[in-house]
């Protein structure tokens, strides 16, 4: 029996003051950091190397005290893995190479070799296991099929996913075959996370609001479904959370028909809507503006408050409604950290 508040949250319980851990904790806000970056090599290369990778998903942990950790990596791993190369380019974001256009460019994707390549993570995950304070919750994870597929086709962000959705429109059969190398790859990843270690998942599908109904239904909601269905074969007690942003009122289908434990939403969604319609099924994450962090006084902890008193009858875990951002000044965080630990329903 674990007395971890997270996995108690995640498990239906509603307690006096929700567990609280933040989206992207770890990052270009802290001063600490910025020195390990500053140390050399790239973003990818700190991602596969355990020594270092561990000791920033413990940064904000010490600096903060949150009740939950989640592992340093990123969701373009994936792809680096199966050898299409990912770099991080200073103020143009993530560049994949080459480009996959089409059916016939699945060739060069390795998934043999993806699994060999993402043995540094699991690695990260063992050492953290042994560093972490014995009352923090670890969090693995993944990027869902869906996001990590708009990075691959348009080889970087892209505003509109355009690309994608228009392979996925003109060549549905040649798209779900991307669609289940990821289903696959990650399912392995995943499951790889847990035998090293972590206790929860978490999977981000940062561009699932850029889909109508029948596509989301198709390349969100039933790839990720498949995917904890294979994580549940091996780990049939394995809570997982899920994140597709800008879902809108598809969040309640997608919380009943994925099999996920926990939803995390964003800021866009109304609270009632969240009470009533999701909270009755899963447990609720979220979803205060990042830039209510940045902003940080009175309007912070005013709508903090708002959404504790609303959330808080439920199962309930407080998190940002998507990650924290560079501006963030790190004072901002420590005060809202104090704030939630500090709250009683
Ligand atoms: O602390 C944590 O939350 C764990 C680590 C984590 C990172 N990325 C580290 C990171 C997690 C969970 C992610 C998820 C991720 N990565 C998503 C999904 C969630 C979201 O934010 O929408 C996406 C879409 C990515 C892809 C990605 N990674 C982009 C587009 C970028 C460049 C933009 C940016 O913010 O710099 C990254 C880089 C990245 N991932 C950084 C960090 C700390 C910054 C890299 C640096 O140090 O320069």
């Amino acid at each position: 029996m674990s007395q971890k508040l997270l996995l108690r949250a995640l498990s239906g319980e509603v307690l006096p003051r929700p567990p609280v851990w933040l989206m992207r904790q770890a990052g270009r806000y802290l001063p600490e950091y910025r020195a390990v970056r500053a140390g050399g090599g790239s973003f990818l290369d700190l991602c596969y190397s355990p020594e270092l990778a561990a000791e920033v998903t413990l940064q904000p942990i010490r600096r903060f005290g949150f009740d939950a950790s989640i592992l340093f990596s990123d969701i373009l791993v994936i792809p680096d893995a199966m050898g299409q190369g990912v770099r991080f380019e200073e103020n143009v974001g993530p560049i994949l190479s080459p480009r996959i256009e089409k059916y016939s460019d699945l060739a060069i994707l390795n998934t043999e070799k993806a699994v060999k390549r993402l043995a540094p993570v699991y690695e990260t995950v063992r050492l953290l296991r042994k560093q972490l304070p014995s009352d923090v919750c670890l969090i693995g994870f993944a990027g869902a099929p869906w996001t990590v597929a708009t990075y691959m086709i348009a080889g970087a962000g892209s505003r509109d996913q355009m690309a994608a959705r228009l392979w996925a429109y003109r060549d549905p059969e040649g798209f779900a075959a991307l669609i289940n190398i990821l289903v696959r790859v990650t399912a392995e990843y995943l499951i790889g996370q847990v035998r090293a270690g972590v206790e929860v998942l978490q999977i981000f599908d940062t561009w699932a609001g850029s889909l109508p109904e029948p596509e989301f239904r198709r390349w969100c909601i039933a790839p990720t479904k498949e995917i904890i269905r294979l994580v549940h074969q091996e780990f049939p007690d394995m809570p997982v959370i899920g994140f597709p942003k800008g879902a809108g009122p598809l969040y309640q289908d997608y919380s009943i028909e994925t099999g996920v434990a926990g939803i995390s939403v964003d800021p866009s969604m109304a609270l009632k809507f969240v009470r009533d319609h999701l909270q009755s099924s899963v447990t609720v994450q979220g979803n205060l503006d990042p830039l209510l962090l940045v902003a940080g006084g009175a309007a912070m902890l005013r709508e903090a408050e708002r959404i504790l008193s609303l959330m808080n009858n439920g199962p309930f875990i407080f998190n940002l409604g998507h990650g924290i951002v560079p501006e963030t000044p790190p004072e901002n965080v420590g005060e809202l950290v104090k704030f939630i630990k500090q709250w009683q329903s």
